[in-house]
This record gives C-alpha cells, structure tokens and sequence, in this order.
C-alpha cells in the first residue's frame, strides 16, 4: 500500500468507525470544517487531557485558564492581526481557480529539490556501501544546478516576502513557468493579500454593531490575562499560562482533511520569563516538546525540527516540529520566541501597564515569552496516521489494528459475553459496574466473537474479556491484549489490579 492509499484508507477508517465526519454532511458538507464521532471525541478529548497534563500537572509554574473566543477588537490590531495576518493570493483567469502564491513557489522549489534527490537516490543505488552522499551533493554537476537553483529562488521569494513586494512574488510565479495544476495556463492575476480572520457583528442592532472576529489564535486570551493570572495566583516568573480552544482562519488553501482547517483546535502555552533568558528557555521547551511527542512511542524518526525561513511579525526565533504524515514531512507544533512584542503592543493598545516586578533585580519589566503551540487536530491526524495498519495473520486472515497508545485509546475495554443468553449479558453488564468507575468500557453481544474482537481491534481498544460459560462456574475470564492477541484466564477479583497502570495516561506522562 503506498502513502496516498494509506491516507485514503485513514479517511474513510475515521467515518466508518466515528471518528471524524464532515460538517453539514447531509447538506453535502462544508468546506475544510469536521465534527469529530463518537469514537474521535474520545480520543481527542485523551490527546487534550495528555497535553494539559504534560504542562499544567507536571509543572508546577504553568497554569491552566479558558479564555472567551471573543475579544475587544483592538486586541487584533495590537497583536497584529488586522494589518499582517495575510496569505499573498493569486488567482488563474482561465480556470478562476485561486492559490496562494506562497505555497505555488514553495511547491515549485519542493519539485527542484526532489529532482536533486532523485539523483542522489540513483547514485546510491549505483555506488553501494562506497557511497559518500554529501561528497557527491557538493560536486554532482546537475545535483549542485538543482539545489542552487532552489536556493536562488528561496532566496529572492523570501526578500519579497520581507519587503511586501507582491509584484515580485509574481513575477517569481512567471519566471518559473509555474502552471495551474487546472487549466496548464499561466494566465495570472495580480498577487493580494488577503486576512483570514473570520468576522462578525456583535450588538442587536445593526447601526450599533460593532465588527468582532473569531479568535484566529488562542494566544492572545491568554495575553491579556497576563496580569490576571500573574497577581491572583502569584506567579513568580519564569511561569507559564496554557490553554486549549478553539481557533478560526479563512484558510484559502484548506485541504489535507483535518490538516487544515477553517475551524480548529489549539493547545497553547505562554512561558514568561526575565529578558535575557529568553534563548536559554527556547532550546528548553524544544527539547522538553520533542520529548513529549516522542512519548507516544511512534519512533524518532517520524520527528524533525524545521527552522522558520520567514519570521512571523511577532518572532524572534522560530521553529515547527514537523512529523511525518502519508504526505510528507509537515508542520505539527510551533515554538515561538516571541520577544516582548505581545505584551508591549498591549501595553500601547489598552494603555495599561503589563509588567512584571523581579524581586530579585528590584526591578519592573515586560517579559519576554516562549511560546509552544500545537493543533489538536492536526495531532489527532498524526496519531491516527501512525496507529492505523493492516495485518496479515498467521491462518491467512487480515485485521485493520488502530494501534494507539493504550492510554489514548477511545474505550479502554471492551465486556463482551460468548452468547447473548444463558446469564452470560448479566454477568458481562456485572463486570462493566466494576470496571466503569475507572475506565471507559463498552459492552456488546452482537455477533460472532471473532468479528468483536475485529471491531475492537479497529477503533484501538486495547483490552477484551471474555464472558464464558466458565466465567459462571469459576468467576474468570479471558483477557486479550489488542497488540498480541494473546488471551489468558484470570480472576475477576484480579482483573482491576491487571489493568491498573497500562491504560493510564501517567503511562505517558513518565516518559515525557
Ligand atoms: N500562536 C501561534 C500560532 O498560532 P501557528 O503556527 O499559526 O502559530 C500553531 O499555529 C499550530 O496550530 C500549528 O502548528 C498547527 O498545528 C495548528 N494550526 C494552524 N493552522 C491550522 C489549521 N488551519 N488547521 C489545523 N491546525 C492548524
């Protein structure tokens, strides 16, 4: 099965189970916007709940707040949005289809390189264990022609960029002979900008109706509340703020399922910290967010760090932890250096001081912050990437496994009696008052036991036990573990502390 099949088989593996489903589906569905299912609401809310953990109980200087969606609308034209928060649009006037002109150049510069690497590929091919590929990347005529090419063209999209020079940018677009993928033309407009922060009319009559926007970062509820947070819970920096919520952007170029959205989830934390310091907490929360995600256990290998080409307004240093997703190596989290630039631009908008005073320099200042800040559901789509596989069995058979990490995992066990008769559901729904004190446990008797346990297998559910006809006599049933399929008989009386440990999400948090 190759990546593109992979993901195609993700997609539907979410609608089929209740993961994900489109929005308005019946009314044939809304762009770039999902509701999340029976089964994804409870992973999602897991994946929430190992985040805040990770943050706000295990650090004892970061605290957790939920801001308001709506806020003054001069807190988006202090943090910058109203003025900078745009992509560069162009549109094609034979196929009236629009792009942003970013992602056409980076895609262009995307398909040279893949050519260098072509080469390179080849040549390892040819040269076996001898092969010294940076050697070869540095002297290869056509190898060198290709990356510098690339980088020329980096190097001038990247001024434009700086200076707004959208002409530029297009002229770019032209020089490169870059096609619509529709129409084959290169028949384009002017380059634009255009915001993509969502906006609506607060007040019940129109002439009063002031304009508002939905929050295009959940960062900045947590901004204003900086002093909030600081007095009322005496904070001693450096401290941290974190919040999750909901997030909007107009996004022009949405596709990629759940990748990006119009409407999404983030997962925030603001590090506030004496200036100076700044560097020495970025590298910090780098390596502590690298270790985080590695926590999940999906290899080292589907994680790299990528450092901002072009800053966002606000950065000092910048940089995505990328994972590996069916398409390629894309953006999971930032972290962000974001100077004193939010606060201070808050302290000039509302006129009120935002400041901090250091008992230990007997001074007041702004803090300098660093920022991590991560999609949910964009992590949700790298979980479930990683965990959906398909296997062959030993007796020929096939099973789809949704191999999440058992403390993510939906329903954690899943009480299925052998037949739908003889005392066997009575003893089953007797086990789930046991169990669903601790854990969110399912039963079903529908079925052959085997399609069950491929029902089980496919939405993750890490653990099932089996009601028999011996549970009756002898108060034991069999336990089956998702990953090995293995089953053993124990003791009803044992089974909570058997399960005590693996399903909680602390299995995660020791290793972050
Ligand atoms: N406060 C900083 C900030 O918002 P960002 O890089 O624009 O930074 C942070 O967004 C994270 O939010 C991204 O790494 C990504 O995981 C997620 N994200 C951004 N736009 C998204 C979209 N349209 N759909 C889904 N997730 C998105």
């Amino acid at each position: 099965m190759n990546q593109e099949e992979l993901f195609k088989n993700i997609i539907s593996h979410s609608k089929e189970y209740g993961f994900i489903f489109q929005s308005s589906e019946i009314y044939d569905g809304l762009s770039a916007v999902y509701d999340y299912g029976q089964m994804g609401a409870e992973l999602k809310k897991n994946l929430r709940e190992f985040w805040w953990k990770s943050m706000v109980q295990m650090h004892q200087n970061i605290v957790g707040i939920d801001s308001a969606i709506f806020m003054h609308p001069t807190t988006w034209k202090a943090s910058g949005h109203v003025d900078a928060f745009n992509d560069p649009l162009i549109d094609n006037k034979d196929s009236k289809k629009r792009y942003r002109a970013d992602v056409l150049i980076e895609d262009h510069i995307a398909k040279i390189l893949a050519k260098a690497d072509k080469e390179v590929e080849k040549a390892a091919k040819k040269f076996g264990e001898t092969f010294d590929e940076a050697l070869y990347r540095q002297t290869n005529g056509r190898v060198v022609e290709y990356t510098s090419k690339a980088a020329e063209i980096e190097n001038r999209f990247k001024t434009a960029l700086e200076n707004n020079q959208l002409e530029e940018v297009r002229n770019i677009i032209i020089d490169c002979e870059i096609v619509c993928p529709i129409s084959g033309t290169k028949n384009w407009t002017e380059v634009r900008q255009f915001n993509l922060m969502f906006s609506t009319q607060m007040g019940s009559v129109s002439e009063d109706a002031g304009t508002i926007y939905l929050r295009p970062e959940t960062a900045q509820g947590i901004f204003v509340n900086f002093l909030n947070v600081q007095k009322t819970g005496r904070m001693k920096i450096p401290f941290g703020i974190a919040q999750t919520g909901k997030a909007f952007r107009n996004e022009i170029v949405a596709r990629q399922f759940i990748f990006r959205m119009r409407e999404f989830e983030q997962m925030e934390m603001q590090f506030f910290v004496r200036p100076g310091t700044e560097a020495q907490w970025y590298t910090y929360w780098k390596t502590t967010r690298m270790k985080w995600h590695q926590a999940l256990g999906f290899g080292e290998n589907k994680y790299k760090f990528h450092d901002h080409l072009k800053l966002a307004h606000y950065a000092k240093d910048a940089c995505d932890i990328e994972f590996e997703f069916p398409f390629g190596f894309k953006e999971l989290e930032g972290i962000h250096s974001r100077s004193d630039f939010d606060l201070k631009q808050h302290e000039i908008h509302s006129g009120k001081k935002l400041q901090y005073f250091d008992p230990e320099l007997n001074e007041s200042y702004v803090p300098y912050v660093v920022e991590t800040s991560i999609g949910l559901d964009r992590l949700f789509l790298a979980v479930m990437s990683q965990a959906y596989r398909e296997e062959k069995l030993e007796d020929g058979s096939s099973r789809v496994v949704l191999g999440l990490p058992f403390a993510l995992a939906p329903i954690k066990v899943a009480i299925l009696p052998l037949v739908n008769k003889d005392g066997l559901p009575e003893k089953a729904e007797e086990l789930v008052n046991l169990l669903k004190f601790d854990y969110n446990v399912s039963t079903e008797a529908k079925d052959a036991i085997g399609k069950r346990y491929r029902r089980m297998d496919a939405i993750g559910t890490p653990y099932c036990i089996t009601v028999d006809y011996e549970t009756l006599e002898t108060n034991t049933v069999t336990l089956r573990n998702r990953d090995t399929m293995a089953q053993e008989r124990v003791k009803v009386e044992n089974l909570k502390s058997i399960l005590a440990g693996e399903l909680s999400i602390a299995t995660l948090l020791e290793k972050c």
